[in-house]
């Protein structure tokens, strides 16, 4: 692998744990300004010294987020459509490899929809993100997107999105946690993390999904919703990252986050 790539994905999937804590918060480029990331800046500085990588557009990190952070970007460089247009899948390129240059990121991630009418469309745009991304060694994070139909969403067709994108060149893939996951990292050449979908009943309910995932394979979460429309962002994303980096169960994950929600209180 190129230099350049490696050293990317170094900075991202962290090489002293082989794991990654990634932070989603590019929910506006198709839904707008989504509860709780309304001001990204309030939602994201909190939560910045507490990722490994933060996976945004560059609307957002160029008005939103200072330019001194040491935490790796994550470019998101594919939409043109949007919650309330005619299909959430028909998207294009909207950032140029170069313009990911100039921001100095650590990778650049696109959507594939694979099943739907744009299926080919987001494809090919993934191979030639792939093209672009090898030219100036920035790897590409492939993001095996569901769209409205989130019923789709089961290990066989997982599986399959998983391998369609690394077979095309991506460096890394993000889906879902599903039931049978093993079976997406099996058929998977590439590291995956996992996103963590809309907020989940319980904050518990989110840590056993990060808990599962990293058990059986992945190699870390791209979470959003899950930690930053959680009352406790902070207190959340550090228990997340004791499950990924440090090999936590989910009694232990959920302890630091009492034990950080009851401190607050005190405080
Ligand atoms: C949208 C995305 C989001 O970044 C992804 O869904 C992660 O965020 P969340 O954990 O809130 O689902 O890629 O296509």
């Amino acid at each position: 692998m190129d230099w350049g790539i490696k050293n990317r994905l170094a900075r991202i999937i962290k090489p002293e744990t082989g794991h990654t804590v990634m932070l989603a918060v590019d929910h506006g480029y198709f839904l707008g300004p989504t509860s709780r990331l309304e001001e990204p800046h309030k939602t994201i500085a909190p939560l910045l010294p507490h990722a490994d990588a933060v996976m945004l557009t560059r609307g957002i990190l160029r008005a939103e987020v200072s330019p001194h952070t040491q935490t790796a970007i994550v470019l998101r460089v594919s939409g043109g459509s949007s919650i309330v247009g005619e299909n959430l899948a028909n998207e294009g390129i909207t950032t140029s490899m170069e313009d990911a240059v100039r921001l100095n990121v650590a990778g650049v991630a696109l959507s594939i929809f694979v099943g739907t009418k744009y299926e080919h469309q987001t494809l090919l745009n993934l191979a030639h993100l792939v093209d672009k991304g090898e030219e100036y060694g920035i790897p590409v994070l492939a993001v095996t997107a569901v769209g409205k139909e989130l019923e789709k969403r089961d290990a066989t067709y997982l599986a399959l999105c998983c391998r369609i994108a690394a077979e095309i060149g991506a460096r890394f893939v993000k889906t879902y946690y599903c039931e049978n996951f093993e079976k997406v990292v099996k058929g998977c050449p590439v590291p995956i993390v996992i996103a963590g979908g809309p907020k989940l009943a319980t904050e518990a309910d989110a840590l056993e999904i990060a808990h599962n995932a990293i058990q059986e394979g992945a190699v870390g979460v791209d979470m959003g919703r899950n930690i930053w429309q959680s009352d406790h962002p902070v207190a959340m994303i550090k228990a997340i990252r004791a499950i990924v980096h440090e090999n936590a169960s989910i009694k232990e994950a959920l302890d630091i986050l009492n034990g950080l929600k009851a401190d607050k209180v005190k405080a």
